[in-house]
């Protein structure tokens, strides 16, 4: 057993092929949840124990998990341990904002710990706790019905499209919107998991996306977990591929979707989706409705996380050991940026792929799902 900063590993070979993994698991009645350590894959399947709200909060702040659906899930799940620990309003307000903080981008973070922290304001204490891990247990099952959902209407999509390449659907797709990034199938994975199950020619382009590798390291690995053939391809290489007539359409998940539409997602997504519109690709954005803000005007407004220039100055493999090494790619004291994310303006979207349908255009998007005020 590895201890980390209260979370325990269990090693595993990460070779073990089995579509049915789970990014997060709470054994039953455990008052911990379990969740797959995603620095380490495709090498190493660990799982590591969250039994702490600071436990929570680092999981997401250093990207054990990640993936805006994800994050939101593991938030909810720290914010019932911190009840268990103390259920008072001091405590909850505290963990609130330590979670919170953890990651600014995906609005899942804050959609979930205010869901929860509306389901347990108004009891009294000593019942707040079980309401909590009743309440994130309740969002972790809706988010495997919701991506299973956006899978049905997405393979509909999929099903449609002309493919310009011996009767293949070739799909382009950018960091990692899969079953690690949720609690269960992904959004943008999904429709290609049914498409593929159902015997639908399907390959797809995975680009590696720099700088954390979500893409050469969990969309490669949940691929070829499915048996799902794919190709790897450098960021800057989407324009050429697509130029090519290599891509029949882009799928890409989201971070936070604007009242206005404009998506905010994985930094290299908006550089895709201008790719897509020179050469008449369409360009998919698969979300489950949580990820939409509906309190922002514009993608403008969206805060875009920076992250440490240590993860552009340096990369991430499997050293001769087996085990992670990170090597230096430029000199020392070269200067860098790191932001996270990036906006993609609604007008180069063709489609929203929802749990309730595709939306073709933000009219669409808000009449699908829009909150109303009569509940
Ligand atoms: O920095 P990450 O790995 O959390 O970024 C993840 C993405 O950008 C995903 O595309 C997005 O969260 C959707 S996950 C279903």
């Amino acid at each position: 057993m590895i201890s980390v900063t209260g979370l325990e590993s269990t090693v595993m070979n990460a070779s073990m092929t089995s579509a049915d993994y789970r990014a997060l698991t709470r054994p039953s009645g455990a008052r911990h949840v379990d969740v797959i350590d995603q620095r380490a894959l495709p090498h190493a399947l660990t799982t590591l124990r969250i039994d702490s709200t600071t436990a929570a909060a680092d999981a997401i702040r250093d990207m054990i998990v990640r993936g805006a659906p994800l994050i939101g899930a593991v938030g909810a799940y720290g914010l019932a341990l911190s009840l268990d620990a103390d259920p008072s309003d001091a405590a909850l307000a505290r963990a609130h904002a330590l979670l919170d903080a953890a990651r600014p981008t995906a609005v899942n973070l804050r959609w979930a710990l205010d869901r929860v922290r509306a389901r347990v304001q108004p009891l009294v204490p000593e019942n707040r706790a079980a309401a909590a891990w009743d309440e994130a247990d309740a969002i972790r099952a809706e988010d495997i019905e919701i991506n299973a959902a956006i899978g049905r209407h997405g393979l509909d999509g999929l099903r449609a499209l002309p493919r310009r390449k011996d009767g293949v659907l070739n799909v382009m797709t950018h960091c990692n919107a899969g079953a690690l990034a949720t609690c269960g199938f992904g959004t943008a994975t999904a429709p290609l998991f049914l498409a593929h199950a159902e015997g639908l020619p399907l390959h797809v382009f995975v680009s590696e996306t720099r700088p954390r590798l979500q893409g050469a390291n969990l969309t490669a690995w949940e691929l070829a977990q499915h048996g799902i053939p794919h190709t790897l391809f450098v960021d800057s290489a989407s324009g050429l591929l697509m130029r090519r007539g290599d891509v029949d359409a882009v799928i890409v998940g989201a971070d936070r979707v604007a009242a206005n539409g404009d998506v905010c997602n994985k930094i290299g997504t908006y550089d895709k989706a201008l790719a897509a519109q020179d050469n008449g690709v369409p360009f998919f954005v698969a979300l489950p409705s949580p990820t939409i803000d509906w309190s922002l005007a514009s993608g403008e407004a969206i805060p875009i996380e920076s992250r440490s220039p240590d993860e552009v100055l340096t990369i991430v493999g499997r050293g001769d050991d087996g085990g992670p090494a990170r090597v230096a790619i430029t000199g020392a004291g070269t200067p860098a940026v790191n932001f996270a994310f990036d906006v993609t303006p609604a007008r180069l979207v063709s489609g929203y792929v929802t749990e309730r349908g595709v939306a073709r255009g933000p009219a669409a998007l808000r009449a699908l799902h829009e909150p109303r005020d009569d509940g």
